[in-house]
């Protein structure tokens, strides 16, 4: 009988702590079923039929409800990210790889009755500097959701945040977290002393950014972080898991990652421009 068969194990998962119930069952991961879902197994099938693998495969849903996603292998780092991802060759990997996924992205049309994640309050991305229309984007670059393999990225995971906006504010999405466009205070150890505008210079020459774009980056960058900052409060007033990453720190380290991006966009911005 089917019920005497051993249940396969499910080794728990855990990520930011933002979503709970996240466990792997062999080759696949098994989340709980969002409303925004479906879009994003539809994206996700989009995404492999394009040519990029590098995410997960979408598999439907099991028998208790759940989304199955396959297991993407590798090392997934936390914060603080370690010394050994603060090296220019891990920028220049993940500047291709999301180069690849904006490439493949850049097709689709999302169906009329998509529904995405992410705060309710965040507004509708203003069509792009670049001219170019929207893509759907991942949207959500923290550390948590890039796996590595051999000490580089090489894959996307969470798209939970996936929406369509513009190739510039994902990568400033991107370079928030990576470069990073944080104060130096909030940098981890191995970050701080970086020469950020070299480091967004080498991301743009990786990706391929383009003169619009990369005018477009410090100013799109500096909204991004306002945004961050306003739909994180948001949250936090009605959500315990961001009332906590509020209380532990965004409140005070977002205002100063907009202030450190007023600041440096024009030092960025020439060093974006010295060589194109
Ligand atoms: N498809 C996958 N392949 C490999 N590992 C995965 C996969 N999905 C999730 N994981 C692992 O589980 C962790 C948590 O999953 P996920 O990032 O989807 O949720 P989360 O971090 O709680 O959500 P959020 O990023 O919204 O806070 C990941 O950081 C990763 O280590
Ligand atoms: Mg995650």
């Amino acid at each position: 009988m089917a019920d005497d068969l051993p249940r396969p194990t499910e080794e728990p998962l855990i990520g930011d702590g933002v979503t709970s119930g996240i466990v792997r069952v062999g080759d696949t991961v098994r989340r709980p079923v969002r409303p925004f879902t479906a879009t994003i197994q539809a994206y996700l099938a989009h995404l492999r039929s394009a040519g990029f693998h590098d995410a997960p495969a979408p598999l439907g849903v099991d028998d208790q409800g759940r989304e199955v996603l396959s297991y993407v292998p590798g090392d997934v780092p936390r914060d603080p990210l370690p010394a050994d991802t603060a090296g220019e060759e891990v920028l220049v990997a993940l500047a291709r790889l999301i180069r690849r996924l904006h490439d493949a992205a850049q097709g689709w049309e999302p169906p009329p009755d998509a529904v995405w994640g992410g705060t309710p309050a965040a507004p509708a991305a203003a069509p792009s500097a670049d001219g170019k229309s929207l893509i759907v984007g991942h949207r959500d670059y923290c550390p948590g959701n890039v796996v590595f393999r051999n000490g580089l990225p090489a894959a996307l995971i969470d798209f939970d945040l996936a929406k369509p906006t513009t190739r510039v504010t994902d990568v400033a999405n991107a370079l928030y977290y990576w470069a990073p466009l944080t104060d130096p205070v909030d940098r981890p150890p191995a970050f701080a002393g970086l020469d950020i505008p070299a480091r967004v210079a080498a991301f743009a020459d990786a990706y391929g950014l383009t003169t619009p774009q990369r005018q477009a980056l410090m100013p799109a960058a500096k909204a991004m972080v306002a945004r961050f900052h306003t739909n994180m409060r948001a949250a936090a007033e009605i959500d315990p898991v961001f009332a906590r990453f509020w209380a532990e720190g965004a409140k005070d380290r977002l205002p100063r990652a907009h202030t450190w991006i007023r600041d440096h966009a024009t030092d960025v911005t020439a060093r974006l421009l010295a060589d194109v």
